[in-house]
């Protein structure tokens, strides 16, 4: 059964979306993360700053590894997803400078460096909780539609369509970035626990189809339907089009539990 918590707002989204966190820190302080960047994160990433500020949640035995970065550019390059990180969590929080991972956007051999993350992967346990934003297309870390499902972290090319979208990338046309690191889908399915979180209409089609849809390499959010822990949080505007098609759902041929409360998530 995949349980679907659906919230008002983005704030009260990523308001819950960081209770989960905390809860799972507190009751699991060595967990191993799974963490994502893009703009859906953004503001679970300011509750967790705000309730370690607060003195709520001690991250100095967590470990966490972002699941991509863009090839070809500098470190400390703005747009770098390492950059965004410091900026938006780690320079806040007590996460230990060794327990967080990205991989590199310089590496001397890309095919090699995947390999070492993969393995730096396996090397902590492995991921314990791994938090996944989505493309309009379907798409998760940077696996994009036709990408198999067994992949560990590997070399990918940017599409256009994804990079067009990132705000930095696109005011620049002519100077994007053309490959990235991403976890596989593999590597991203191996994660004991998965949450989804989802916001904004225009991710209405694709999580319907992502949830209720055949599993198929043409949406990889579908691979997550299998998946034992998967959770899904969304805000009602991203939700729309799954609700509708729940409620249309008489012979409950989906095994999806809609609810708008996070008690009990990790009681099972
Ligand atoms: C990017 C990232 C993904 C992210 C997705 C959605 O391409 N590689 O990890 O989840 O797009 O981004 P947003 O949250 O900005 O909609």
């Amino acid at each position: 059964m995949i349980r679907v918590v659906i919230f008002r707002d983005y704030r009260e989204l990523s308001r819950a979306c960081a209770q989960v966190l905390i809860r799972l820190i507190r009751r699991e302080p060595c967990t191993v993360l799974g963490l994502p960047t893009g703009s859906t994160p953004l503001g679970l990433y300011r509750e967790l700053v705000n309730a370690h500020v607060r003195g709520e949640v001690d991250f100095s035995s967590t470990t966490a590894f972002n699941i991509d970065e863009y090839l070809d550019l500098r470190i400390g390059h703005p747009a770098s997803f390492a950059a965004y990180m410091m900026k938006h969590l780690w320079q806040h929080i007590n996460l230990h400078p060794e327990r967080r991972h990205i991989p590199s956007s310089m590496p001397v051999d890309p095919v090699e460096e995947c390999v070492r993350y993969e393995t730096a992967i396996r090397d902590a346990g492995g991921l314990d909780f791994t938090v996944l934003g989505m493309g309009v297309n379907g798409h998760i870390g940077f696996n994009e539609p036709g990408t198999p499902w067994d992949t560990p972290t590997h070399v990918t090319t940017l599409t256009k369509a994804t990079l067009a979208r990132h705000p930095y990338w696109k005011a620049r046309a002519t100077i994007r970035p053309v490959q990235a690191i991403t976890m596989g889908i593999g590597t991203i399915r191996s994660s004991r626990r998965v949450l989804l979180m989802v916001s904004r209409s225009e991710k209405a089609p694709m999580l319907e189809r992502a949830l209720t849809g055949p599993p198929t390499v043409d949406c990889p959010a579908s691979s997550l339907q299998g998946h034992p822990h998967l959770l899904v949080m969304s805000d009602r505007h991203a939700a729309s089009r799954l609700v509708k098609s729940l409620e249309d759902d008489s012979q409950h041929r989906h095994r999806i539990l809609l609810t708008s409360s996070i008690e009990g998530i990790f009681s099972e």
